[in-house]
């Protein structure tokens, strides 16, 4: 297999990790987590997002978030977005790249984003328009790329909709969000052909959710197709909480264990993620989905005895 030298890891856990996360995380805990996280290597972090606070009352916090971390010049600190009201906050905030999103699903879209995927794409439009004037780039998520928790299998045909939609109002990148986790490596390799066939894989980066342990395997069959782009969250966190039976992100610090070992390059220190990772557990109050945590739960409970 062709494999790359090197691939791009952006950390979603501050936004996709915390937002479905019951116990409350205090700013100055969230600020402390961002700011562990830029010391690893990293260099894009999803710290936060502007949509409406009722929905996500988690990230309530996100102008205070963003304004407190300490920034370093070489890492990008970008936020989700939905709508004008979004970015007005967001741009308060000096964000430095928007995500907009939407759904690759009629009924997800609807009840993530409360419109029909024709209402919606006006929306993002007028917040890619925006972000652009304030000179930031736009990442655009499509969710529900393989399937929807209320309507099933989603073929190519209405994520290729969308990403033409997205792609034309200048949309930089697109990330291709398995939100469920239902995904495997043939209906991966299924979408991407049809995608491929109409853009370079550049645009594109994957949003594997774990649910069902297959994320590490349709990431290789992405990385197999020229995908070098990857999401995901510290600690195994995430799920969308207006997608029933979503749960965690493929995990930073197994994702890393992969390609660390694969010799493919990240630029990210394992072990600083894990220290990461150890934090917002305690925080928390629960162990963390990852392997990787595992094995450092279980070295140091071996080392007590
Ligand atoms: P809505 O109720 O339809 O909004 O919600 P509206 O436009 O009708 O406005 C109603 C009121 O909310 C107005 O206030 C607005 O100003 C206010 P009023 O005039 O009544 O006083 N409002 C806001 N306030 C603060 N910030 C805002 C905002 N927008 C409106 N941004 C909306 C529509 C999109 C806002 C709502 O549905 C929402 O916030 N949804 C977000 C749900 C969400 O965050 N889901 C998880 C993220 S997506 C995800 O996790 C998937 C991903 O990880 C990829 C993958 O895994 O596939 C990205
Ligand atoms: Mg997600």
């Amino acid at each position: 297999m062709q494999l790359p030298k090197h691939v791009i890891i952006k950390e979603v856990g501050p936004r996709d990790g915390l937002q479905n996360e019951k116990t409350h995380i205090t700013t100055v805990d969230k600020v402390q987590l961002v700011n562990l996280l830029s010391q690893t290597g990293l260099n894009y972090i999803e710290v936060t997002s502007f949509v409406h606070p009722k929905w996500i009352p988690q990230l309530a916090d996100a102008v205070e978030v963003l304004q407190e971390i300490k920034r370093h010049k070489d890492i990008t600190y970008a936020a989700l977005v939905p709508n004008m009201r979004g970015l007005e906050r967001a741009l308060q905030a000096e964000v430095d790249e928007v995500s907009i999103f939407m759904s690759a699903s009629e009924s997800h879209n609807q009840n993530n984003i409360n419109k029909t995927i024709v209402d919606t794409f006006p929306i993002v439009e007028e917040v890619v328009v925006g972000a652009k004037a304030a000179k930031k780039k736009v990442r655009g998520y499509i969710s529900t790329v393989i399937g929807c928790p209320y309507e099933g299998y989603i073929h190519p045909d209405k994520v290729l909709r969308v990403t033409d939609k997205l792609l034309e109002m200048g949309v930089t990148e697109i990330s291709l969000g398995d939100t469920i986790g239902v995904g495997v490596p043939t209906q991966v390799e299924y979408l991407l052909e049809e995608l491929l066939k109409r853009y370079g894989a550049e645009n594109f980066a994957m949003h594997f959710h774990d649910t069902r342990g297959t994320a590490l395997a349709n990431i290789m069959k992405s990385l197999e197709m020229g995908i070098t782009k990857f999401d995901s969250a510290l600690g195994g966190l995430g799920g969308c909480p207006y997608a029933k039976g979503a749960s965690g992100n493929v995990a930073t610090e197994d994702l890393l264990y992969l390609f660390d070992e694969m010799g493919i390059e990240t630029g990210i220190n394992r072990q600083k993620v894990l220290e990461a990772a150890l934090f917002i557990e305690e925080k928390l109050g629960k162990a963390v989905a990852s392997k990787q945590m595992a094995i450092v739960r279980n070295e140091r409970s071996a080392n007590q005895l």
